[in-house]
């Protein structure tokens, strides 16, 4: 099935970029950048404590990446880093911000070792008119392997590799 792509991912220490950049690489499509009008702080210490604070409060930040035309696309692909077991809060404005009724949604994430965790059911609760297919969860930026690990990974779900 030729699909329209979107790969939308928010990244504060590029290891959820450069799983999205793996899955452009693999099959094409429109690779996106999330950005909050306020960047995340640069201390790891700092930006747990801050993440704990949002995510237990619900906090959608502003967003600075503004898409266009999403309904042309037909696929999207989500990434975000495990943030206390599940999506940054840029993902959750971005899950909230957009229309995916109808679209396939494959959810991606990375971690610290605590695996997908909640992840994929939060972002289903935020799309829930969308199909979802199963996802992939990378620890850390997934090494040497992480190029064989989203290629069978994409094999699986039937994306066929350009
Ligand atoms: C605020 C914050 C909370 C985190 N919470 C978890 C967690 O609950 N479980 C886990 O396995 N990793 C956790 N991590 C580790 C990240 O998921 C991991 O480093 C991820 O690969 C970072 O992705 P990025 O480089 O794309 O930002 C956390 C990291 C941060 C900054």
């Amino acid at each position: 099935m030729d699909r329209n792509i979107l790969i939308v991912y928010y990244s504060r220490s590029a290891n959820t970029e450069k799983i999205a950049q793996l899955i452009q690489q693999k099959i094409g499509g429109t690779l996106c950048e999330i950005e909050p009008e306020l960047a995340y702080p640069a201390s790891y210490n700092a930006v747990v404590e801050q993440a704990k604070k949002e995510i237990q409060a619900g906090f959608r930040p502003e967003l600075k990446t503004k898409i266009e035309h999403i309904e042309s696309y037909d696929t999207v692909f989500v990434g975000s880093p495990n943030w206390w077991s599940t999506i940054a809060p840029p993902i959750a404005t971005f899950l909230e911000g957009y229309d995916l009724s109808g679209k396939t949604v494959v959810p991606f994430c990375t971690h610290g070792g605590g695996g997908a965790g909640r992840v994929e059911r939060d972002i289903v609760k935020l799309c829930p008119q969308s199909t979802m297919m199963p996802g992939l969860a990378i620890y850390g930026s997934g090494g040497g392997n992480a190029e064989s690990q989203v290629s069978a990974w994409l094999q699986e779900l039937g994306f066929v590799e350009r």
